[in-house]
């Protein structure tokens, strides 16, 4: 049996740090209210030249480095992203040509939030099959460009950011079981409803905003806190373990509160869910793998971890897998 592991990882958010406190200047709200109903405190936001892409290269980059392969070594590049550069050609083939990697096959994969998720499990599919041997799979978002930002029940919550996996056939470990999910009757709680073939660009949506993140915030979030902690479960169940398996769960950052509820479902204690959405806000497909980054950059992960990642988002989707840790 061929299995699929992660080996190599990269990351990249811009320098530019908006806090609670910018926002107060911007919009009616308040650094108490932030804090207290979503745990984040600051986000990163791209300047003025730089572009998805250019957050997909850096931490693309880092990740081959990471994993001590070649840009030309690669057989498929997959980038998740609701916020790419154009609507086409892919951020993937743009991503495949600034990196280098001419034998790569490369496609974007639009999921929202779940959506790296996604990528890791449709890469790991492709070398478990003996298809392709190295895969590079980015979660990259610059949501500040699609953010109204005097829409105070949204431009608080997301940020910019990019996190990068090396995949490749390891001799143990590794992806363990998933769950991908869907329910489109709920896609309307949150979407960005122009410049697609149903409402094109032009004056009037422009004039209406059509082309902002639109939320329902509370039927996200009572999907959200149903969904993690179900696709999570679901997941070590396919591969074999329960709840008390699990060494590290790396939720979706969105909301703090999301997080406690999915940690309780999973019967965790706060130490074995990480968080780093207070510095990153929700970066939407970058934010799971910026957390498995920095969780793994602060030794939070050793080998034969059990480590559980779980996200839910636009679609509405989920997504979540459980890797042993090498
Ligand atoms: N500052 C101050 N007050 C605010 C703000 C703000 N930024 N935003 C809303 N409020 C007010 C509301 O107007 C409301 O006032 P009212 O009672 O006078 O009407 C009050 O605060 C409470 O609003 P609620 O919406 O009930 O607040 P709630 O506690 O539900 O928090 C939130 C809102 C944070 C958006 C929450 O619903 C949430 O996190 N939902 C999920 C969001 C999410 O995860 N989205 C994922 C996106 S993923 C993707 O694919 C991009």
């Amino acid at each position: 049996m061929i299995r699929t592991g992660i080996t190599g990882l990269g990351m990249s958010v811009p320098d530019q740090v908006l806090t609670n406190q910018d926002l107060e200047k911007m919009i009616d709200t308040s650094d108490e209210w932030i804090r207290a109903r979503t745990g984040i405190v600051e986000r990163r936001i791209v300047s003025d030249n730089q572009s998805t892409l250019d957050l997909c290269f850096e931490a693309g980059t880092e990740a081959l480095q990471n994993a001590e392969i070649e840009a030309r070594d690669l057989d498929l590049i997959i980038v998740a992203t609701v916020t790419p550069d154009m609507v086409f050609p892919a951020t993937a083939c743009l991503l495949q040509d600034r990196l280098g990697a001419p034998a790569a096959a490369a496609f974007d994969l639009e999921a929202g939030c779940s959506g790296f998720v996604y990528g890791l499990i449709t890469g790991a599919q492709f070398i478990n099959s003996g298809a392709y041997s190295r895969i590079m799979v980015v979660g990259a978002e610059t949501l500040s460009r699609i953010t109204d930002w005097e829409d105070r029940n949204t431009c608080v919550l997301f940020g910019d950011g990019a996190g990068a996996v090396v995949l490749e056939r390891v001799e143990k470990g590794g992806l363990l079981g998933f769950d991908l999910g869907s329910d489109g009757a709920g896609g309307s709680f949150l979407d960005l409803p122009a410049g697609g073939s149903r409402q094109p660009a032009s004056q009037e949506t422009v004039a209406q905003k059509l082309h902002y993140i639109r939320m329902d915030g509370n039927q996200v979030f009572k999907f959200a806190v149903k969904a993690m902690g179900q696709a999570a479960l679901k997941a070590l169940k396919k591969a074999g373990l329960s709840g008390e398996d699990i060494d590290l769960f790396i939720p979706h950052q969105a909301n703090r509160r999301i997080i406690d509820a999915a940690g309780r479902k999973l019967g965790l204690p706060g130490e074995k869910v990480f968080v780093n959405l207070d510095r990153y806000g929700n970066t939407s497909g970058a934010s799971i793998p910026l957390a498995l980054y920095e969780a793994v950059a602060e030794g939070m992960v050793k080998s034969g971890d059990i480590v559980v990642l779980s996200g839910f988002g636009a679609g509405l989707s989920w997504a979540a897998a459980v890797l042993e840790w090498n």
